[in-house]
C-alpha cells in the first residue's frame, strides 16, 4: 500500500482543523501517516525543547531516541539545515543514530511554525532501501505546511 496523497491531505486537513496544540496535532498526524504506507515503518516527531535540543514527540512505531542534538544524526542535519533529509541509506550518511537495526532509509523534514521558526522534524524510517522520493518530500512538506505553518507560510503583501 502506497499513501494517496490527495486523501491523506484531505484527511488530516479536517481531523486537524481548528486544532492549535502541537502535540495534539503531530499525534495525528503521525498516526494519519504511519497507516497509510507499508514503507513506513517508524513515523514520529521530534520536538525542539530547547536551543540546538530535540526531544521526542508523538510517534508510530517501536521506541524511540528520547534526546537527538541538532549537531548529531538525520534529525539534527534537518532541524540545523532547514531542509528536507533524504537519504537513501542510512550507512552512508555519517552520524546517522540507528534506533532500530531494521531501518535502512529515511527522510526527516523540517516542521516550521506560522512564523517560520522550526519547532521540530518529521522522521519517517523505513526497512527499505531508498524507499522516499521527491515526491515524498513535496507531498509530506504541503501537509506539514498545512498544518503547522497556518497562515504566516504564505508570503503576505502589504504587511
Ligand atoms: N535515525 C534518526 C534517529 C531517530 S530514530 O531512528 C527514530 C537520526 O539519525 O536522526
Amino acid at each position: 500500500m502506497r499513501a494517496d496523497y490527495a486523501t491523506l491531505h484531505k484527511t488530516i486537513k479536517a481531523l486537524t482543523e481548528g486544532e492549535t496544540d502541537e502535540v495534539a496535532l503531530m499525534a495525528t498526524v503521525a498516526c494519519e501517516l504511519h497507516h497509510s504506507d507499508d514503507r513506513f515503518d517508524w513515523t514520529g516527531f521530534y520536538r525542539v525543547t530547547a536551543p540546538e535540543v530535540l526531544k521526542i514527540g508523538p510517534y508510530q512505531g517501536l521506541h524511540g531516541c528520547l534526546v537527538i542534538p541538532f549537531s548529531r544524526g538525520v534529525c539534527g542535519a534537518a532541524a540545523r539545515t532547514g531542509e528536507v533529509q533524504l537519504v537513501p541509506n542510512v550507512d552512508d550518511f555519517p552520524g546517522h543514530i540507528a534506533c532500530a537495526s531494521s531501518t535502512r532509509s529515511e527522510i526527516v523534514l523540517p516542521v516550521r511554525n506560522e512564523d517560520g521558526q522550526v519547532i521540530g522534524v518529521l522522521d519517517i524510517d523505513s526497512n527499505q532501501l531508498d524507499a522516499f522520493t521527491q515526491e515524498d518530500a513535496e507531498q509530506l512538506t504541503a501537509i506539514l505546511t498545512e498544518v503547522f505553518g497556518g497562515q504566516g507560510s504564505v508570503p503576505q503583501i502589504g504587511v
